[in-house]
């Protein structure tokens, strides 16, 4: 029998988030109030030395439970294995957040599990250092790295993932207090497995001088008017020529819900991280609720059903 006085737990949830907000690509990650995920991670007297058990609880989306194929998996097993920790795990996943769809579902629960982690043991390790375990998790979906998405959820807000002089640092930027988004994820289409990695092969392998500055030219307008609080000058900037046109083809109806989120009132709209959501950005909420019918009525023309959230950007990722 286990000495329960000996079992140890936290337990942390996460935002979900958009990524590239049009230009930045695997650089912008905003976390959004509309969903997060919960885990909860307990020492477990019971099982083997450095064993990791992943429970899916309350649904589990078809997420595989075991470790080298969840993301909050992968992140306990590498955190356990750089801190020298080798207690028996249980890994609690609640997912709030839908699975593959663009929200970044993965790294909420990663970074859920990267923060339950670090204070289930007081690691005294900075906030970079949480986002890049964390960005560990995205290989389960991915297939690499990426951290715009975790950094985010971590973090909160507005954050950019910087990698300049040879340096990952991130970012946070408070962003601003009117900036509205509604996200529009089309629930009834079949993404595939991995889906991710598959969004990440059809781009381009090389681009051509011109489209470079044109992007560089967007994502610091999108910069600056996270910056300076500016919401009208944040969509100015979500005008994407590389990324957007390689996958809108991906998307059933993309054209019809970017033109009719516009036509309703909606200042930019763009695919949210690899899709297949999209989501609109406004100032205010006066026009969110027109906005979001004509998201709807967009997949719906291309026989989708889809379920709209009017958010706002969050907090990061916190203990429960
Ligand atoms: N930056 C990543 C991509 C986000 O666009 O592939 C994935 O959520």
């Amino acid at each position: 029998m286990a000495d329960l006085a000996t079992i140890k737990s936290r337990t942390a949830v996460a935002p979900c988030s958009t990524a590239n907000l049009g230009p930045g690509y695997d650089v912008f990650g905003l976390a959004l109030d509309a969903l997060e995920d919960r885990v909860k991670i307990s020492t477990a007297p019971r099982q083997s030395k450095g064993s990791i058990q992943i429970k899916m609880v309350g649904g589990s989306q078809g997420i595989p439970a075991a470790v080298e194929s969840n993301s909050a998996g992968l992140v306990v097993r590498r955190m356990a294995r750089d801190f020298g920790i080798d207690d028996g795990l249980q890994v609690e996943v609640r997912k709030g957040v839908p699975a593959g769809y663009g929200l970044g579902s993965s790294a909420a629960s990663a970074a859920a599990a990267a923060l339950a982690f670090k204070e289930l043991y007081r690691l005294k390790i900075d906030t970079d250092s949480l986002v890049e375990y964390a960005a560990e998790g995205e290989i389960a979906s991915a297939g690499t790295k990426h951290y715009d998405n975790v950094s985010a959820s971590i973090i909160g807000g507005f954050v950019v993932s910087s990698s300049s002089a040879g340096e990952r640092r991130f970012i946070g930027i408070k962003p601003p207090s009117d900036l509205v988004l509604v996200a529009a994820v089309p629930v009834s289409m079949q993404v595939p497995e991995k889906k991710t990695e598959v969004a990440r092969q059809v781009l381009p392998k090389e681009v051509s001088l011109r489209d470079v500055v044109h992007n560089v030219s967007s994502a610091s307008t999108v910069v600056a008017g996270f910056a300076l609080n500016d919401v009208e000058m944040i969509a100015r900037g979500i005008d994407d020529v590389i990324v957007e046109p390689a996958r809108k083809h991906l998307i059933p109806g993309y054209d019809a819900v970017r033109d009719k989120a516009l036509a309703a009132g909606a200042l930019a709209v763009t695919i949210s991280g690899a899709g297949p959501s999209m989501i609109s950005f406004m100032k205010s909420g006066k026009k969110a609720r027109l906005v979001a019918a004509a998201m709807l009525e967009g997949f719906a023309g291309a026989g989708l059903q889809s379920k709209t959230f009017v958010c706002r950007p969050s907090r990061g990722a916190h203990l429960v």
